[in-house]
């Protein structure tokens, strides 16, 4: 006697359950597959490219920043070059960034420069180009040119432990006469003199 002789046909639209098990079966393969596919992606890339900066890939040693060369602390703040544009040195650590102040002028081009002397931080100015991470061992440098003056808050949006919330810092951008009258040590401070 034929084992299914008392099945009857299922009405339209009902798929059998040994088909729609072979179905999930052969999707768990594809899903399975793609999983293997994304990790693999993610461990070569990180074992061939390992943790670098954004772009400017320029290297430092972090444990002598403080000895000298470009990161000395009488190098921070905004220096002036020869055709007039500006480049600002900071260094972030947890958790703030030195100077805490700086100023540069307006409708100038300005370069910054930044450096970490611990963790990963973040450097980012909200409504302009401004936004890179500032990777210890790496000098993060991003170009920009302020349309506006005024004071522009500048938070650390990569989290760096329990004082990240508080890392900020500022770049006060003022008309480009006011900033040719101050002094040099006046650039690279907001306190009033
Ligand atoms: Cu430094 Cu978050």
């Amino acid at each position: 006697m034929h084992p299914d002789h008392l099945q009857r046909p299922l009405p339209d639209g009902i798929v059998p359950a040994e088909v729609v098990a072979r179905t999930e079966k052969r999707w768990l393969g594809v899903m399975v597959a793609m999983l293997i596919v994304m990790m693999a992606v993610v461990v070569l890339t990180g074992m061939t490219h390992a943790i670098g900066p954004p772009s400017n890939v320029e290297t430092i040693d972090p444990t002598t920043l403080h000895l000298g060369g470009e990161f000395a602390e009488s190098n921070l703040g905004t220096a002036q070059e020869r055709d007039g544009s500006l480049t600002v040195r900071l260094i972030g650590g947890q958790f703030g960034f030195a100077p805490d102040c700086t100023k540069v002028a307006v409708d100038t081009p300005v370069k910054f420069r930044l450096t970490s002397t611990d963790v990963i931080h973040g450097f980012l100015l909200p409504s302009t180009n401004v936004n890179t991470m500032v990777v210890p061992g790496f000098v993060a440098e991003v170009r920009t040119r302020f349309t506006r003056p005024g004071i522009y808050r500048m938070p650390c949006n990569e989290f760096c432990g329990a004082g990240h919330h508080a890392m900020w810092a500022r770049v006060s951008v003022v008309p480009k006469e006011q900033f040719q009258s101050l002094a040099p040590t006046e650039r690279s401070s907001c306190v009033q003199q």
